[in-house]
């Protein structure tokens, strides 16, 4: 495919569009002469930067347009609200730290790791004071695991809102994790008969605070350090993070300084007021902690449409759930007449993000783009309406709901709601 030739994949789109969206086929031959094959560009006639000018690596100024967004009207003030990772602009499972996406309620705290402390106090035997030095000194794992904000889709409750998967469904990101088990710790410090839960704090000025059962506390939660190998970003929680495996977002504290073990839950604002789900009978559900299985095509989609005419058309999207692992994810083109089994690839790890392919031969006509991912205790992704027959219409949190995407002529596509 030769779109490689065109300035630029934004250059090339508004060129395309302003042309009518006539754009020529994807095997195209090239033009002759073409330019970028007999020119000589400066990049052959010039000695490039040295290996001392870029001490820490930043992507191709010509991908300066793949950034985290935020949506402005969203919240009243950025520093409690969230932006969204560019879903349509990744590719395999793992997303860059610098695109994760974040939400934080009271600003990025910028923590000195010398003056970080992690406490765990409450129903222990032994109350602990760990300096990050002492973190260091336990056993680590590491775990790629998706994070979802449970609120991730909560603005496509009633019905199609924002045009771009980064905006619909980039509350997302899924990262290889560094830690210590949580388990290590607290049997540190000696977890008491009457010890059922744990209350993680947050060392910024929002306190964040959670309710978590001790059995997921010993089962998979880690204290980490290190996202993707490196550091962990002052956007995702440095020094120290928790990480809650397939659990939703907002229980992952981050700038960790306390766990307090206690004999029943806090029932905090976190707890109560946000993250519960209201129904229609206004009795609200409550510890809805699991994310269920949910899947997303990012290309084509509005931010990505299809650049090309009819012919070979890759469509992509990513797929993941709080129970397991996606070892299916089924794809329709046609709003749910005809589905077709997507081709997954790349590694299939427990709570974590899968990525499925569906090559196809575009007639150049509009699409009804949807993806339905199965998981691998059986789960089947629901429609927007069955989720709806269920938990009404008040929810903000856990829409795990099937996305449309409709795809015009030109191959450029908008958020719709069909099902
Ligand atoms: N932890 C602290 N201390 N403060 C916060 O505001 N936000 C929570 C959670 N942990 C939050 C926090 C919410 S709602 C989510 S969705 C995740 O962090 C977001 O993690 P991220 O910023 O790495 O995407
Ligand atoms: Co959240």
């Amino acid at each position: 495919m030769s779109n490689d030739s065109a300035p630029s994949r934004r250059g090339f789109l508004t060129g395309a569009l302003a042309a009518g969206g006539a754009i020529a086929g994807s095997r195209v031959a090239a033009q002759t002469p073409d330019p970028a094959i007999t020119e000589l560009q400066p990049w052959m006639q010039y000695l490039g930067d040295g290996v001392d000018a870029r001490p820490y690596g930043t992507p191709s100024k010509h991908e300066a347009h793949v950034i985290r967004r935020n949506v402005e009207w969203l919240t009243a003030d950025p520093v409690s609200s969230v932006n969204f990772t560019p879903l349509h602009e990744l590719d395999g499972i793992i997303t860059p730290n610098g695109l994760c996406f974040e939400r934080h309620h009271a600003g990025i705290a910028e923590v000195d790791p010398a003056a970080h402390r992690l406490m765990i106090n409450g129903l222990v035997d032994k109350p602990l004071v760990f300096t990050m030095q002492d973190l260091m000194r336990f056993p680590r794992e590491n775990r790629v695991y998706f994070l979802e904000c449970a609120a991730n889709s909560g603005m496509e409750w009633a019905g199609a809102q924002l045009n771009g998967c980064q905006y619909t469904h980039g509350m997302i990101h899924n990262v290889m994790y560094t830690g210590v088990p949580l388990r290590l710790l607290l049997e540190e410090a000696g977890v008491k008969t009457n010890g059922k839960w744990i209350m993680p704090e947050g060392a910024d000025a929002s306190a964040m605070t959670r309710s978590i059962p001790i059995e997921k506390a010993m089962d998979d939660c880690l204290v980490a350090f290190k996202m993707n190998g490196e550091a962990l970003r002052p956007e995702q929680g440095y020094p120290v993070r928790l990480v809650v495996p397939g659990w939703e977002g907002n229980m992952w504290i981050k700038w960790l300084r306390r766990i307090e073990v206690g004999d029943q839950p806090w029932h905090h604002r976190e707890e109560t007021s946000k993250y519960t789900d209201l129904l229609d009978n206004g009795i609200a559900r409550r510890f809805t902690w699991e994310m269920d299985a949910k899947s997303v095509i990012t290309n084509p989609s509005p931010q990505a449409p299809i650049l090309h005419s009819k012919g070979p058309t890759v469509l992509t999207g990513v797929a993941w759930s709080g129970r397991g692992t996606i070892p299916r994810v089924d794809v329709t083109l046609d709003g749910g007449k005809n589905w077709h089994q997507a081709r997954m690839s790349g590694p299939s790890f427990d709570k974590s993000m899968h990525r499925f392919y569906f090559e196809f031969d575009w007639d150049g006509k509009p699409l009804l783009l949807q993806s339905r991912a199965h998981d691998s205790t059986g789960y089947v992704q629901p429609t927007k309406d069955e989720l709806r027959e269920i938990r009404g219409e008040n929810s903000i949190y856990h829409n795990n709901g099937i996305q449309t995407w409709h795809v015009n002529e030109r191959g450029e596509a908008e958020n719709v709601e069909i099902s």
